[in-house]
């Protein structure tokens, strides 16, 4: 009895850090190692047929890289534990199998079920309200559903925004592949009193720029690159991405008096404290997606998902609404941001 005890008791959480583990290394050695540009790259093919093959291949190639590396990473750590006999049980198999597919249909949920994050940020001395809606890293190609975009613009529409922000790499890379995919007359229908205006990414200099921003404008998306626009005595200061070098520094693009909301697709935040900027919006990090892929972005940036105050400067930095290329998170989930902009009470 004893024995059953100490080896089967543990043996569901072992099995499930050695999932967490493997599962997750493996999703990040594939990106690691290069797989990643190389996926990217077959939606250049140019033959539809090709093209519509490798996408089914790509959309199971993660789960089924994962099956093998979790096996065969289980075994390995059950071995090492001195469990080998154990792998062999129908238990076992069984029990990993269920591991398996609930941590894949959470990671699928995490991406699929787009969340509200609401923040309030008071500024000083500002007597009015304003509603924002923030979003970003939507990443559109051809594995994102028409669906998925429509629910999107129903939950913004649903926040009725004074104003939409759009934080950048809304396109995956190219737009020649979203022609037939009526992406653009969707998001075409956000609606805000102010209007809808976005920044760059990253991931549209990947493309075709110029091909990138008359697709954006088609969605009814004003990209504006170092240039800042007054809402309601409110500043906002649409950075171009950092993959122009030339980009304008923050006090070169300021123009008014009033406080200033920055909008820059990565979180560096160094400059809009130092300029005295009352809020930065940032996304880029995806909040994390996955294991490992967390742990580059945790180097790289001091806050890599959610709200922050830096002295005088509040930073916001968003999960985003889609992924990058994997439609899987196993540490984010997929959001729209709503900010409310009021002033700060007196005590
Ligand atoms: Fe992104």
């Amino acid at each position: 009895m004893l024995k059953l005890i100490v080896y089967y008791l543990p043996m569901p959480f072992v099995v499930y850090l050695l999932y967490l583990l493997s599962g997750s290394c493996l999703a990040g050695g594939l990106f690691f190692l290069g797989s990643f540009p190389f996926l990217i790259r077959m939606t250049e093919i140019k033959s539809e047929n090709l093209r519509k093959k490798l996408k089914i291949f790509v959309s199971n190639y993660l789960f089924l890289y994962k099956t093998l590396c979790f096996m065969t990473l289980s075994a390995i750590g059950l071995g090492i534990l001195g469990w080998g006999t154990i792998i062999k049980t129908p238990a076992f198999i069984w029990l990993s199998l269920v591991f398996y597919i609930l941590s894949m249909w959470r990671g699928y949920q995490n991406y699929i079920q787009i969340k509200i994050k609401e923040y309030t940020v008071e500024i000083s001395d500002y007597d009015t309200e304003l509603n924002l809606v923030f979003l970003s890293d939507i990443h559109l190609s051809e594995l994102r559903s028409i669906n998925y975009v429509k629910e999107i613009v129903e939950k913004v529409n649903g926040l009725s925004a004074d104003c939409i922000l759009v934080g950048g790499d809304t396109i995956e890379s190219h737009m020649e592949y979203l022609e037939d995919k009526g992406f653009d007359q969707t998001l075409k229908k956000m609606r805000s009193e102010y209007g809808v205006y976005g920044v760059l990414g990253n991931h549209e200099y990947t493309g075709d720029l110029n091909k990138n921003m008359e697709y954006l404008d088609r969605c009814g998306i004003k990209i504006l690159r170092d240039e800042s626009i007054i809402i309601k005595k409110l500043e906002f200061i649409f950075r171009d991405d950092k993959t122009n070098d030339s980009r304008k520094k923050l006090k070169d693009i300021y123009k008014s008096v009033y406080p200033k909301i920055v909008v820059d697709h990565r979180p560096k935040f160094e400059e809009a404290l130092s300029e005295g900027a009352v809020l930065q919006i940032s996304g880029h990090t995806h909040g994390g997606q996955f294991f490992p892929v967390n742990l580059g972005y945790m180097l790289k940036y001091k806050v890599i998902y959610g709200y922050k105050k830096i002295k005088n400067t509040a930073v916001i930095v968003s999960s985003g609404a889609g992924t990058g290329f994997f439609t899987y998170r196993t540490w984010s989930k997929s959001e729209i941001v709503r900010i409310t902009i009021r002033g700060k009470a007196h005590e």
